[in-house]
């Protein structure tokens, strides 16, 4: 683990040729309103995501998380400065699986590579085999009213990732804004499991986005802390497999270490928005 503490960029990525990043953010400012009551939800954000890298954007609530993640998937334009995304359509999950509650599992996960154009032989063939890396594998005729939230849950991650299938060039990239929160500890956990096999399985880069530092540390390669109002980049930790990112098993000793560390610069940037 190390610790790049009240860094913008990791000095690293000087030195990464510009076609191995799945996306990159260079001055990003965001902000709703004019005048005096504006609101400048993100300043000066610099932050790059390298292909196949997981990033878990860690904040306090209203810190700008959902705001950033909204630009890098192409629903929002930043006031001023940059964002470059090296693929063509970034998938999306979010908090609520959103799934349409008429059409059954595989056809929801069937409907990004319909509207994309794809035979039906084709869709049927990718959903079957999304459908089977979730472990749903046989469910895929089931309504979303006939599943639990955590298989819901895991048709919108097979979705998700078949908007990364329908043929868009580019490198694959997900993000994902809060995906678990909604979902009981031990299905949470499962689902971390889940998500990081698949990740390993697609190679996709992932930028996920959470106010939990346990589940941060559980997923992430490298976790980037944002400031409240406005949100900046103020912190940033690599972890390496055995302090417990990108495993989702037990942190050990040092991804123990690192959790506290993380929790207090947390901490701080919370109490530091209330005095402002
Ligand atoms: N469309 C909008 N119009 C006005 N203000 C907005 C808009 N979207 C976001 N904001 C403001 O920008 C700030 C950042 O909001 P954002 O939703 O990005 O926070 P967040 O970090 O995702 O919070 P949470 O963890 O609660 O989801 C907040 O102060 C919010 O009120
Ligand atoms: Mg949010």
């Amino acid at each position: 683990m190390t610790a790049v503490t009240d860094a913008t960029t990791s000095p690293q990525d000087a030195d990464v040729p510009e076609r191995e990043f799945a996306v990159r953010l260079r001055g990003v400012s965001r902000s709703f309103g004019v005048g005096p009551r504006a609101v400048v939800a993100l300043d000066g954000v610099d932050l790059a995501v390298r292909a196949g890298e997981f990033v878990c954007l860690l904040g306090a609530s209203g810190c700008g998380k959902s705001t950033l993640l909204n630009l890098v998937a192409g629903l929002d334009e930043p006031t001023t400065g940059s964002v470059d995304v090296a693929t063509g359509r970034p998938a999306v999950m979010f908090q609520e699986p959103g799934l349409m509650p008429w059409l059954s599992a595989r056809r929801n996960v069937e409907l990004p590579l319909r509207v994309a154009g794809l035979g039906r032989a084709e869709r049927r063939a990718v959903a079957e085999e999304l459908l089977d890396l979730v472990r749903l594998g046989g469910q895929g005729s089931r309504r979303p009213h006939q599943l639990s939230g955590g298989m819901r849950q895991r048709v919108a991650l097979a979705r998700a990732l078949a908007c990364t299938r329908t043929g868009a060039t580019g490198l694959p990239l997900l993000l994902m804004d809060e995906p678990f929160g909604a979902l009981d500890a031990i299905t949470r956990d499962i689902l971390q499991a889940e998500l990081l096999r698949v990740w390993r399985a697609t190679g996709t880069a992932v930028v996920f986005v959470t106010h939990d530092v346990r589940e941060a540390v559980r997923l992430a390669e490298r976790v980037v802390l944002l400031s409240s109002r406005p949100g900046r980049v103020v912190g940033e930790w690599r972890l390496r497999p055995g302090d417990g990112g990108g495993t989702a098993g037990p942190t050990g000793a040092a991804g123990a270490e690192v959790t506290e560390e993380i929790t207090a610069a947390l901490r701080e940037v919370i109490s530091s928005h209330g005095r402002h």
